[in-house]
């Protein structure tokens, strides 16, 4: 997983340095940067392959690929932040997910840009380079920063988000909306962030991050505490002992 991360990686920040000489012309990059998602798609399949060539696909580009062994699928984001990638904001991440049985087992999220390859395998801890994460110890909520995402134009959900956002405000130091589902939920592992809310995420946004908080030892559900979906995508996640303060906040219980 991490070879084939660095080196889909080693195009993306090729194309992420024309990025700006493009944003100055009238048509604007986003061709282009649908392109080098197109790219890094099939370099991480390619390198996949090679290594595990029985297991199946989901991928943002190109769907799901079943494989031949039918217990394994890649779940797979080439540039998780897209909408920074095609500005220019250097925080955007290949997202890379191993499902076995529909249990996550192994997850990886790399930022090329700023070098942080974070990963985590089932019952073995994660790790960001070659440290080991454990998530904030932060108890109270008043010193809490916390992650959000807010709907894309487009897309449902602006007015629950409003709801959301007006009852976590008041009690918490601040929260922030980055861009980036995969690295929202590796900041929560490595205890940048204390808790992290979103809505309607994809299967290949979420993956490698629901095992980074697990094993980091923080807590990741539903909205309403139950197991989180991944067809549903939406996740509450934080260390032990914020989670709980948190649902109920969002739940308009505090
Ligand atoms: C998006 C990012 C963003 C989240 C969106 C996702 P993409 O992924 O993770 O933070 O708020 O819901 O779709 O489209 O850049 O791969």
């Amino acid at each position: 997983m991490t070879a084939a991360a660095q080196k889909a990686a080693r195009g993306l920040k090729r194309d992420f340095g024309e990025i700006e000489q493009l944003q100055v012309s009238r048509k604007g990059p986003s061709d282009f940067v649908s392109a080098a998602d197109v790219k890094a798609e099939k370099v991480l399949r390619q390198e996949l392959l090679k290594a595990r060539p029985r297991f199946g696909f989901l991928m943002e580009e190109s769907g799901e690929t079943k494989g031949e062994d039918g217990h394994h699928r890649w779940i797979v984001d080439p540039i998780d932040g897209t909408t920074n990638f095609l500005h220019g904001i250097p925080h955007f991440a290949i997202s890379i997910g191993l499902e076995m049985d529909g249990d996550i087992i192994a997850g990886l999220v790399f930022n090329p840009i700023a070098d942080e390859m974070y990963y985590a395998e089932k019952g073995k801890g994660a790790f960001l380079n070659d440290r080991r994460l454990r998530v904030s110890a932060r108890d109270s909520l008043a010193d809490a920063l916390l992650a959000t995402g807010i709907p894309f134009r487009g897309r449902p959900g602006h007015a629950p988000f409003l709801t959301e956002l007006e009852r976590v405000m008041p009690h918490v130091a601040g929260v922030r909306r980055a861009g980036t589902a995969s690295l929202d939920l590796a900041y929560v592992a490595s205890g940048r962030y204390d808790g992290y809310w979103e809505k309607g995420l994809q299967p290949w946004d979420v993956a490698a991050g629901i095992l980074l908080v697990r094993e980091a030892g923080g807590f990741i559900s539903d909205f309403d505490g139950s197991k989180e979906d991944l067809a549903k995508g939406h996740v509450v996640a934080a260390n032990a002992k914020l989670h709980k303060p948190i649902l109920d906040l969002l739940a308009g219980k505090a």
